[in-house]
């Protein structure tokens, strides 16, 4: 097989298909852009039709709509089932894009000297996802598929996949398949290319804090009123200690602890503290004592505060003390933690630790169970020879921080174990102003992904 003919052939029209797939701004998160959102749907039912599925459906949900694709050659061959969203973050703050946000653009960076499209959901997921549909053009515009293979993109991952869980448990027959697919991850770099082994489990909730019923005169009643900001600042201080462990009881409970020898081995991963400090501009590294980065952000569990607000935040000074207070907080899990017993132990503690000057009232938003897949399955030999064909190197296993919570439903729904085959790089700003995926990135994905197909196809025989 040789998938690097073809690419270069088509790939002014991956470039440009991809590029209109990201000015359809499918925000879910945000009401606002609900027809975006399902012309997206409809944009990718297209995409799958043209690149050679056989049927494709939109599937409506009680949210936004799944795309179901598949190309089934012969029943009795093994069935690959490629997963990925085509919803995306906001893109707020959107004062700190260089260019508009849904109006792709080509920009060289020092990473990606080849060019990079710059756009939300250009890494994040819709360049990942449509690598695979460029993947499969490959395969049957050249008669290369050698297994069944079916799609399922969803429009919910950024807020959540709740239709996502209702979908599988109402189609597993449909679904059935040998392996899951997913290019929704990252790896270490251009030159080290990496397997994603793992994803931490999430949970999510926002608290509110209520001092006295009204807004206050910072003068009048300042000083003898508890001020709820004060009061959440010095809560939120209060959840990790000197040690930067987290101080909620029972949290780290069923922490899985990894042996001194898998420790050793994850290691020997290539990274600098000095470059990742450099690319973030910050004078030293922060975590968990113990613990290296690489560590604090995949094996380990964390608690953040991911936004904060209160009183007044507009222009010049207002002198007030606030009625209420709100913080945003996730935590990222590990295995084996239970993301509700976690929400339920940091509701009862953040509770506890309130003062009685306020009321506090902790709402539970989404969560996720984490997810770590072995290396010596079929799936994984797979993924790890079809690097070998295209980088010239075996990939390293590595966990990632981030959470994909279908990911656990899929093995728990449909017994299927997930291969993550991620090609961004930590700096691609997913989720952040400026995201971008590197061309280079973008077509060593398509380039990558038959030869997975060839080598499973292979290995299940
Ligand atoms: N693709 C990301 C997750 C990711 C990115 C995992 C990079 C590993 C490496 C996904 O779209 C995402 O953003 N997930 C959310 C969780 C979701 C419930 C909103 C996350 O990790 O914050
Ligand atoms: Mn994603
Ligand atoms: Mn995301």
């Amino acid at each position: 097989m040789n998938t690097k003919p073809y690419i270069e052939k088509h790939k002014d029209r991956f470039i440009n298909e991809l590029i209109e797939l990201l000015k359809i701004p499918s925000i879910s998160a945000d009401p606002a852009y609900k027809n975006d959102v399902i012309k997206t749907s409809e944009h990718i039912k297209k995409s799958l039709e043209d690149a050679g599925c056989d049927l494709v459906e939109i599937c409506e949900t009680p949210g936004y709509p799944i795309v179901y694709g598949e190309k089934i050659i012969n029943p009795d061959l093994p069935t690959v089932l490629v997963y990925g969203h085509y919803d995306v973050q906001p893109p707020d703050p959107i004062n700190l894009w260089d260019s508009p946000p849904f109006e792709p653009v080509i920009k060289k960076t020092e990473l990606h000297p080849e060019g990079a499209i710059f756009a939300r959901g250009a890494c994040d997921d819709k360049g990942q996802m449509y690598m695979h549909v460029k993947a499969l053009e490959y395969l049957t515009a050249n008669n290369e598929l050698p297994c069944n293979v079916k799609f399922m993109i969803e429009g919910e991952e950024e807020v959540g996949s709740e239709s996502l869980g209702w979908f599988l448990e109402n189609n597993r027959e449909k679904l059935a398949n040998d392996v899951i697919l997913i290019s929704d991850t990252g790896m270490i770099s251009k030159e080290v290319p990496s397997i994603t082994t793992g994803l931490r489990g999430l949970s999510y909730v926002e608290v509110e804090v209520t001092g006295p019923n009204r807004d206050l005169h910072s003068g009048l009643y300042g000083g003898a009123v508890a001020n709820p900001i004060n009061i959440l600042c010095d809560m939120i201080a209060q959840l990790h200690d000197e040690n930067n462990h987290i101080t909620i009881p029972g949290f780290y409970d069923k922490v899985e602890e990894l042996s001194k020898e898998e420790r050793a081995e994850m290691a020997k991963a290539p990274f600098s503290q000095e470059d990742y400090n450099k690319a973030l501009d910050i004078a030293q590294e922060h975590g968990e004592k113990g613990y290296t980065t690489n560590e604090r952000n995949s094996i380990r569990p964390t608690l953040d505060v991911n936004g904060i607000w209160g009183g007044y935040t507009g222009e010049g000074a207002k002198t007030v003390i606030a009625s209420k207070a709100y913080a945003k907080i996730s935590m990222r899990l590990v295995p084996d933690q239970d993301w509700k017993e976690i929400t339920d132990l940091f509701q009862k503690h953040f509770e506890s630790i309130a003062p009685k000057s306020v009321k506090v009232k902790v709402s539970p938003h989404h969560g996720g169970t984490a997810y770590v897949t072995p290396i010596d399955s079929i799936g994984y030999q797979a993924a790890s020879k079809a690097y070998e064909d295209t980088f010239g190197k075996t990939p390293i296993p590595q966990r990632s921080g981030g959470s994909i919570p279908i990911v656990a439903l899929f093995e728990k729904e449909l017994n299927s174990k997930s291969i993550l085959m991620g090609f961004g790089l930590d700096s691609d700003a997913i989720h952040s102003p400026n995201e971008h995926f590197g061309i280079w990135n973008y077509l060593k994905g398509i380039e990558t992904i038959p030869h997975f197909y060839k080598h499973f196809a292979t290995m299940s025989k």
